[in-house]
């Protein structure tokens, strides 16, 4: 298995792979069949990521096929701009080995790499397997999001969660836990 960073003839397979990964799990986003960017539109924008680092996308990879990705979208203002909105998803047939956390470490070292001070993300409450993850990799709860998103018409709260990867670049040293949304709780819930 290898993590390396998406070039723009990986379009075509990343499309597939994440309308696999839509296909597969509810805890993604997007639907299968809601993806609006054509291969080549995908390919023009992986290449212009690689060459601005507005954004990052890894993927990972076994006997020439993609089985996980991991993006992330930079702020677009001077204000922002350190931080990355990260996704991921590993196809399920490869769960429990590891590649979500080698992606997730390869989002850490491209931020690093490129100066970026925070890593932000959302997960969903009932999302146990990702937010322990998170948990390992050191993210902490700054919030819920409520009704953030629907779930098969149903309301659906989600953690924002966030890693600072450069703490002595200012910042609290830890996030404050709301209230009733301590990390012992993260993932806790089905709904
Ligand atoms: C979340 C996801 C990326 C994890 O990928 P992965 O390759 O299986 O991740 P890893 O193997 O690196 O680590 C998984 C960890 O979850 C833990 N885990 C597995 N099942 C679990 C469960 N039911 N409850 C809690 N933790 C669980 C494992 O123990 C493992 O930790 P460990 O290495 O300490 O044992 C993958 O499951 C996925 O793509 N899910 C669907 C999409 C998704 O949820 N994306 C995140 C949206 S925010």
């Amino acid at each position: 298995m290898q993590i390396r960073e998406a070039v723009a003839n990986d379009a075509e397979a990343v499309i597939q792979l994440l309308e696999r990964l839509y296909a597969e799990t509810s805890f993604l986003l997007l639907e299968p069949g809601e993806q609006v960017w054509n291969k080549d539109e995908y390919a023009r924008r992986i290449a212009q990521a690689r060459a601005d680092r507005s954004g990052m996308m890894y993927v990972a990879e076994a006997d020439g096929a993609l089985t996980g990705v991991v993006f992330g979208i930079r702020g677009r203002a001077r204000r922002n701009r350190h931080g990355l909105y990260l996704v991921i998803g590993v196809l399920r047939a490869h769960w429990n080995r590891g590649i979500g956390l080698s992606l997730l470490r390869a989002a850490e070292e491209w931020a690093k790499t490129n100066g970026l001070h925070r890593l932000e993300l959302t997960v969903q409450v009932r999302n146990a397997r990702a937010a322990a993850l998170y948990r390992k990799a050191g993210f902490e709860v700054e919030g819920r999001k409520r009704h953030s998103v629907f779930i098969d018409n149903a309301p659906m709260d989600e953690w924002l969660l966030s890693r600072l990867i450069d703490r002595s670049r200012g910042g609290e040293d830890r996030v404050a836990q709301p209230e009733h949304s301590g990390s012992a709780h993260l993932g806790s819930e089905q709904r």
